[in-house]
């Protein structure tokens, strides 16, 4: 008999084509948002999930699901996992990394230049008539060649886009990361391991991406955007949570900061207020990873784990071990 999965979001029909070929598989094409109590429901008697970064897997969960053996997320980040909860009620959870590394540094950098550069701003003004002629500073923003990037989390997106940045813009690239990168890896990336203060100061674009978890919540605040100069552009790519929203939108609004690039946001899909009050900031809807071929590698690698798990016994991306 197949085992039961949910695949607890709208998917692929490709994809969950390949999952149906070794599962049972209740599906959720319309793409409905249901609450904790209603996934609960629906995971009665179900041996795995496919989730997409939104579905809190934790303790209370868990123990009203005894049956439930694996989580596989359709996402690298898995702050919604609640790993050591999962690891005691014997619940694997599995992530896709890699496959979106390039992806996600390409989209980066693309939030880096519109937010430098005013792309979204100049292209409203356009678009709602205003444009009447062409004057000497009409949305003169910040250089990106030449200038410091500074990367907060040097993983594997944060080394790709530390070597677009020297590489293709003769940019300086200084990080900061928990742990420092080994010389062959920095030299690869012509990145400098400084501090975070010194990382914060010598900033003319701060890019974030660090994983969220209770350490790296607001990392970014108030205190950490005095640092920064009034010049500066910043881009989050990692996770709302790590930037305190309002500080930041504080900082923005007395200008002690140019400009920020948001792909994440603190309770997404809602996005603060103040936040879409500024005209300084490029707002887009976590999509830092949203290339075709990339979104379809991610659902076929979430699907590969859970086939890997029943038919192997082992997946490819285990994120635990659980008792
Ligand atoms: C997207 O945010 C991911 O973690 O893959």
């Amino acid at each position: 008999m197949k085992p039961k999965i949910l695949v607890a979001r709208a998917l692929f029909p490709e994809v969950l084509e390949r999952l149906q070929h070794t599962f049972e598989v209740e599906s959720n094409q319309l793409d409905e948002s249901w609450t904790a109590a209603q996934l609960i429901a629906k995971l009665q008697g179900k041996w795995g999930i496919y989730t997409m970064a939104g579905e809190r897997i934790d303790a209370a969960l868990l123990a009203a699901c005894p049956q439930l053996k694996i989580c596989a997320n359709m996402a690298v980040g898995y702050n919604n996992f609640d790993l050591s909860a999962m690891s005691t009620a014997g619940v694997l959870g599995t992530n896709t990394p890699d496959v979106l590394t390039e992806t996600t540094a390409d989209f980066g950098f693309a939030l880096l230049m519109a937010t430098a550069r005013r792309i979204s701003e100049s292209e409203r003004f356009l678009r709602s008539g205003q444009w009447k002629k062409w004057r000497y500073d009409m949305f003169a923003g910040a250089d990106i060649h030449g200038s410091t990037l500074a990367i907060l989390g040097m993983g594997r997106i944060g080394q790709g886009i530390a070597r677009r940045a020297a590489l293709g813009f003769g940019m300086k690239v200084v990080y900061h990361n928990r742990s420092r990168l080994d010389a062959a890896t920095e030299a690869q990336c012509q990145a400098r391991y400084v501090g975070k203060e010194e990382l914060l100061q010598s900033a003319d674009h701060l890019v974030l991406v660090l994983p969220y978890s209770a350490a790296s919540h607001h990392a970014i605040g108030g205190a950490e955007l005095a640092l920064m100069k009034p010049t500066a552009t910043l881009v989050n790519i990692a996770r709302g949570g790590i930037v305190d929203d309002v500080a930041l939108a504080a900082a923005l609004a007395a200008g002690k900061l140019a400009a920020a690039g948001l792909d994440v946001f603190e309770g997404e899909p809602e996005v603060h207020p103040d936040l879409l009050a500024l005209r300084n900031v490029v707002l887009t809807p976590h999509i830092a990873s949203a290339s075709v071929p990339t979104r379809r590698a991610m659902a076929d690698l979430a699907a590969d784990n859970l086939i890997a798990f029943w038919t192997q016994g082992r997946a490819l991306n285990a994120l635990n071990a659980p008792a």
